[in-house]
């Protein structure tokens, strides 16, 4: 046979194997089995939120041991990591999110999910309340749940330092919602700019955006904005596109203070190529409806006439979390969030384990870091599930023993009722002895950061200390990167499709 008949017939059984499995994963994925009901003798975890936090825990926790309710004011979980590239419509917004249900109904006992907001966690009486707050509500909406166990996982909210008019007039980067507003925003923009007779003044204020705070957050979404006007809007509004300013403002002394020095200066030489204007040491005092106040580097304050301003400096608590830790004063006393002991368990509550962005630790608040908290509690729960059964277990021996009364000394060494028990006794109590509740420990994966142009930077760990790499085959690395993180095969396909769409075709610049 000849090389090409071998390469041919190769080639086609791999496709037919790879389209076979696709379709046995994604029949699976979408025809969920029967599960077990709920077992009234079983403990109730309740687990607050549907972010990286809760919804790892999910996927690795054994829903045999327990009854599970999640409650969250979103059915769905949202890949945080790729939400400024929906808000410039590389992605479509559906592609980065995963319904709740997707996956709860693939555990072995069904799991209640209610979609609500946590208003109140009674922590004395481990009472938990929640509302509808959704616009359609029925004659019931808000009720009061005991738990347990709570699984405290509700995140975080955008830190605004109560400076003047930046809830009324700058757009967010933090939900899915934020990321639709900003694109519609950024596009009336431009349309206004587009609009017959407009000032030139008017135009050039229209057209600048302003990104304020130099995180990982604004970074990446003034690369993507980049990426929209180079790729698509100098081609769709040629007499504009020149005019668009993007600028990055950054109170401390240089932006992305996480990632190792010469990342910090690949980012911000690629940004001056790219004309993304850089100004550090520079501090947001006010944002106005057409303008932001700045506090430059010498103290003096300028105002700067912008069309948009997209605010992502940083995360602070959310009520819910601040009033819970007033509840119990004496231990929760870090203004950052949650004290939690080394096994993820709320210092001072009892039955309440608090991940992610919502507790106070040495970790950056990071998906990583929430995952990884996630998983490593759903062990420890499954974990505390043998030690209660075997404890049980065990309690039912001693009295069993108890209830037969002085042993009776039997001929010829047989073992009496007495001794049977006694070795059952010794056998639950080895095994009891060999459950061993560790302490979470965090394995750093590296931090990666998309900063337009086809380029990310990345810290990994190699081989004891640190590779920083950045240009496009860290962007290569990047995407693959985020692809197989993604929570499925479904998630994977959208957002691969949306990517190839974009090359072909170019992103969609209607307003919606
Ligand atoms: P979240 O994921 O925020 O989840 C909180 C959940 O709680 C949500 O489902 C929310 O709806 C729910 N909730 C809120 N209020 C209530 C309530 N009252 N009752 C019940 N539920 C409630 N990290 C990385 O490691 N890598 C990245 O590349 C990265 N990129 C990011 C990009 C952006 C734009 C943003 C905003 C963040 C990024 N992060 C990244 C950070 C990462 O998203 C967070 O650290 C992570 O989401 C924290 O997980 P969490 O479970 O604590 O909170
Ligand atoms: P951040 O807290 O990392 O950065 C916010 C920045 O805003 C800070 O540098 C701060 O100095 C600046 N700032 C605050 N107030 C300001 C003001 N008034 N004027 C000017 N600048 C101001 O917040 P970000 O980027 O939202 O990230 C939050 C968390 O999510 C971090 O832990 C981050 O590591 C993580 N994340 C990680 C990503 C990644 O790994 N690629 C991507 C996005 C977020």
């Amino acid at each position: 046979r000849s090389f090409l008949q071998i390469l041919g017939r190769t080639t086609l059984i791999t496709v037919l194997l790879g389209a076979g499995g696709f379709y046995y994963i994604s029949h699976r994925d979408r025809h969920p089995g029967p599960q077990l009901p709920f077992d009234p003798e079983k403990k109730t975890i309740v687990v607050l939120g549907s972010g990286w936090g809760a919804t790892s825990l999910l996927k690795n926790l054994d829903t045999l041991d327990y009854n599970v309710v999640v409650i969250s004011p979103k059915n769905f979980f949202l890949f945080t990591p790729l939400l400024p590239s929906v808000a410039v419509g590389t992605l479509n917004p559906r592609s980065i999110i995963q319904p709740t249900r997707y996956m709860t109904r693939h555990k072995r006992r069904q799991v209640s999910v209610i979609e609500a907001e946590a208003t109140e966690v009674d922590p004395i009486n481990k009472t938990v309340t929640f509302t509808d707050t959704s616009e359609i509500k029925g004659l019931i909406s808000t009720t009061t749940m005991s738990y347990d166990y709570l699984v405290y996982g509700v995140g975080a909210e955008v830190q605004t330092f109560n400076i003047p008019g930046v809830q009324q007039h700058a757009c967010f980067m933090k939900e899915l919602g934020d990321a639709e507003r900003m694109n519609r925003e950024f596009m009336d923009c431009l349309e206004s700019a587009a609009f017959p007779g407009q000032d030139e003044k008017e135009i050039e204020r229209l057209l600048h955006m302003v990104v304020v705070g130099g995180g990982p957050t604004g970074v990446e979404l003034s690369g993507e904005l980049h990426d929209f006007l180079e790729d698509d809007l100098k081609m769709w509004y040629p007499e504009l596109a020149g005019k668009i300013r993007i600028t990055l403002v950054e109170a401390l002394p240089s932006v992305l203070p996480m990632f190792s020095k010469q990342l910090i200066a690949y980012t911000e030489s690629a940004f001056k190529e790219s004309k993304i204007d850089i100004l550090t040491k520079t501090m947001v005092k006010e944002v106005k409806e057409k303008s932001v106040v700045l506090q430059k580097p010498d103290k003096s304050i300028v105002e700067v006439p912008c069309g948009l301003v997209i605010w992502a400096a940083g995360n602070k608590g959310r009520k819910l979390t601040q009033d819970l830790m007033a509840k119990l004063p004496a231990d929760q006393t870090n203004r950052r969030g949650i004290t939690v002991d080394d096994y993820m368990r709320m210092k001072g509550a009892d039955g309440i384990f608090a991940i992610g962005d919502c507790t106070a630790t040495s970790y950056a608040p990071t998906a990583q870091v929430a995952s990884q908290q996630g998983g490593y509690l759903a062990r420890m729960l499954h974990l505390m599930a043998r030690q209660d059964s075997l404890q049980d277990r065990l309690n039912k021996l001693v009295k069993a023993k108890a209830d037969l009364g002085p042993p009776v000394v039997l001929p010829d060494g047989a073992v009496d009722e007495h001794q049977k028990l006694q070795n059952e006794i010794n056998d639950v109590q080895k095994q009891l002895s060999k459950v061993k509740l560790r302490p979470f420990h965090y394995s750093h994966q590296g931090t990666l950061a998309y900063i337009g142009s086809d380029k990310a930077i990345a810290d990994l760990p190699f081989m004891n200390g640190n590779l920083a790499t950045g240009g496009v085959a860290t962007y290569l690395f990047w995407r693959s990167a985020y692809l197989s993180t993604l929570f499925s095969l479904r998630n994977r396909t959208m957002v691969a499709t949306d990517w190839a769409k974009v090359r072909i075709f170019g992103r969609d610049v209607s307003r919606e």
